[in-house]
């Protein structure tokens, strides 16, 4: 699907690829940013114009070679981006497509709930099952409605965890659930937090 956008910032988004032409590593979630709306990525880009800049030097990446090797990205894509905007299910409700379109797009759930096969691609009839190659190599649990232990969770439980970072059994969410929590979804909108309640829990 073609998109109509020319800055760099939406074609970082929804193609992987750099201002100078070059592929990013999907390290930088972009197989889920593409699904996000060009209104979203418009207002994004808005939002950003604003911020204030600050230095601060890249630091350099020490992927493993052949991973590391930028040109090979390119074969990455093609076995495993698949571009495009999130199509609603227009037999579902409003809000379920609310939530499905924050889960698999601008929220990027599965870059880290999904597990990856041997190249690093998502094994999308996995979606969100649990990965055992979190960052850093943390382990990552299913969220899926028969994942063991989340099968357990209410619609209650999971708006209240995303908000406040506190599990059921009272535990904080720890390493990087803890910062998607903490810079992201406390951040979001008890509407929102719902429609994600209701997209993943039946
Ligand atoms: C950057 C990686 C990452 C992203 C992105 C991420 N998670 Fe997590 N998630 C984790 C990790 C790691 C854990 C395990 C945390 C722990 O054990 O304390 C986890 C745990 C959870 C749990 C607890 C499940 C259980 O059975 O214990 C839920 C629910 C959850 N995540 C939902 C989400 C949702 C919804 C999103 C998207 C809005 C999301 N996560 C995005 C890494 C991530």
């Amino acid at each position: 699907m073609t998109r109509t956008f020319t800055c760099a910032t939406a074609t970082a988004l929804t193609a992987g690829v750099a201002p100078d032409g070059s592929y990013y590593y999907p390290v930088f979630p972009y197989a889920s940013y593409t699904r996000m709306t060009d209104q979203d990525i418009s207002d994004l880009w808005a939002y950003m114009q604003t911020v204030p800049a600050v230095s601060n030097e890249a630091k350099g990446d020490d992927i493993p070679f052949p991973f590391g090797f930028r040109p090979l990205l390119a074969g990455w894509q093609t076995l495993f981006l698949e571009p495009g905007p999130f199509e609603p299910d227009p037999e579902q409700s409003a809000a379920w497509n609310r939530g499905a379109y924050l889960v698999t797009g601008p929220s990027h759930c599965g870059e880290c709930h999904t597990p990856r096969n041997f190249l690093g691609g998502p094994e999308r009839d996995r979606a969100l099952a649990g990965s055992t190659a979190g960052p850093g190599g943390e382990k990552v649990p299913g969220i899926t409605p028969d994942s063991k232990g989340f099968s357990e969770w209410s619609r209650g439980d999971l708006v209240f965890g995303l908000q406040f970072g506190l599990m059921p059994d009272g535990d904080s969410f720890s390493g990087s659930m803890g910062e998607v929590v903490r810079d992201g979804t406390s951040h979001f909108t008890k509407d929102d937090l719902n429609a994600i309640a209701e997209y993943l829990i039946e």
